[in-house]
């Protein structure tokens, strides 16, 4: 069981890092390198294939994430009758584990709305018209949601650090 656990808290850490490098990825290098003048024509298509493909790629790690943590707190000793009776949100590591899967319940919503929704429609309004209002007040939504997650996304990384080792 313990070498399982080994296992869980690996795949955790690797579906992270694969979640946040993507993000970094997308925001740090490929916006900044479409935007360049050359790249204008090509913008929105290049950016939408981009986000399309990394949507499969969040969404998977997002599950590989719920599914390893849910396993961690099992191997923990944590069970379906503390979460009934709170006790799963007790003491030092319950309360970070509620500010933590509130910041990952806030994350999922913001993804949701992002790929599904405002992304799409971003795609949609700027390859009819890139200098539309639409076009600009959904490409601003997107990009403000993507930084918005990004940030979520830090934050409940510290709170998985001190999960294991507590508050500095
Ligand atoms: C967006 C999603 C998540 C991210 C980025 C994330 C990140 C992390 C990180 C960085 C650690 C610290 C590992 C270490 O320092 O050893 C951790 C630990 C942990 N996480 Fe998450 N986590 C996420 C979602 C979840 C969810 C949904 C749960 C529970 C349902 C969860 C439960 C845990 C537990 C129990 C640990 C302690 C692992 C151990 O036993 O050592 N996490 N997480």
């Amino acid at each position: 069981m313990h070498g399982l656990y080994i296992f869980s808290v690996w795949v955790h850490i690797v579906s992270a890092a694969v979640w946040i490098g993507g993000m970094v990825f997308i925001i740090l290098v490929v916006i900044p390198v479409l935007r360049g003048s050359e790249y204008r024509e090509i913008y929105t298509g290049v950016l939408h294939r981009i986000g399309v493909r990394f949507r499969l790629l969040g969404w998977v790690s997002l599950l590989m994430l719920t599914v390893s943590g849910v396993f961690n707190l099992l191997y923990r000793g944590y069970g379906i009758s503390d979460l009934q009776s709170g006790r799963l949100f007790q003491g030092e590591f319950g309360k970070i584990l509620l500010h933590k899967l509130v910041l990952v319940a806030s994350a999922l919503v913001i993804s949701a709305v992002h790929d599904f929704w405002v992304g799409p429609k971003a795609t949609g309004f700027s390859l009819r018209d890139p200098s539309s209002r639409e076009s600009l007040r959904f490409r601003r939504m997107a990009s403000w949601l993507g930084r918005i997650n990004f940030v979520i996304a830090l934050l409940i990384v510290a709170l998985g650090v001190m999960l294991v080792r507590g508050y500095p």
